[in-house]
């Protein structure tokens, strides 16, 4: 009987069904994402307090245009993997690199997005630290559980790390002169520059091979289903027009081609 329902609800239903999802036979399976709430463009508090930003956009239109409900979680960015293992969530889209030491513990889609590392200075520092050499030595301010923060444990063993939750804590120590950068992902400090042109801090390149990234949507490892299912989302987001439009929106160009490469 469940099989022949399933037949005809299609299998994103059939699966929220099996899995509980979805309560009256109505209502939209739901698809349940983790992000971190501090990572301006991409996942981000509004001014009424609502969560917003490109990976935002993305995923629910992905989700949407496949027939899901879409419920939003704020996390801790260290709390993601642990929600996403312990089946609280189904995937998590926060900026999230695709990077080896990840895949042992999640899956991930196809990348969605290519960004690099760079880090800010104050404008006054600009003569001082041209390059990563000259960070060596200094108080560097950087997120918990980034790949900006592994990087700097391996790249700049000597300076003193100091770790915050999320990048505006960052950004608040290197104004308040508590370290001399903060290194996250060039995406996010160019937006944080853009956004605060008063504030006399400037961003300097990562020369290193090391410096490319790219972002993908991270499912549990059991459950390969959702991993096809995000992966066809991402596909049809693609094709129809719906990825191009949102990242006109948040970054002013289509960065489909950066993909291709
Ligand atoms: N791309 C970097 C990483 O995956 C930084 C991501 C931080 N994301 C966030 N939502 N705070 O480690």
């Amino acid at each position: 009987m469940l099989k022949r329902i399933c037949h005809a609800l299609g299998t994103a239903l059939c699966l929220a069904l099996l899995c509980g999802n979805v309560s009256a036979k109505d209502e939209k399976p739901v698809l349940r994402i983790g992000c971190e709430g501090a990572f301006a463009p991409f996942t981000f508090i509004d001014d009424k307090g609502e969560i917003t930003g490109f990976d935002i956009d993305l995923i629910r239109e992905l989700g949407e245009g496949l027939g899901y409900e879409v419920k939003i979680t704020v996390y801790p960015f260290d709390g993601l993997i642990p929600a996403l293992m312990a089946d609280n969530i189904d995937a998590i889209i926060s900026g999230f690199t695709i990077s080896p030491e990840r895949a042992k513990k999640v899956d991930f889609s196809e990348p969605y997005f290519l960004c690099g590392l760079n880090f800010l200075i104050r404008g006054e520092d600009e003569p001082k630290f041209r390059d990563l050499d000259s960070l060596k030595g200094q108080k560097i301010c950087l997120q918990i559980g980034t790949t900006g923060s592994l990087f700097a444990q391996k790249q700049l063993t000597g300076s003193e790390l100091k770790q915050f939750n999320s990048p505006p804590e960052t950004y608040l120590e290197l104004l308040n002169r508590g370290c001399s950068a903060v290194i996250n992902d060039s995406s996010v400090n160019d937006f944080f520059l853009a956004r605060h042109k008063g504030e006399k801090v400037v961003a300097v390149p990562i020369d290193k091979d090391i410096d490319k990234e790219y972002y993908g949507i991270a499912v549990n490892k059991n459950h390969p289903e959702m991993l096809d299912t995000i992966n066809r989302g991402l596909k049809q987001v693609r094709a129809n027009g719906v990825f191009k439009r949102i990242s006109e929106q948040w970054f002013g160009h289509d960065i489909s081609s950066t993909l291709e490469e």
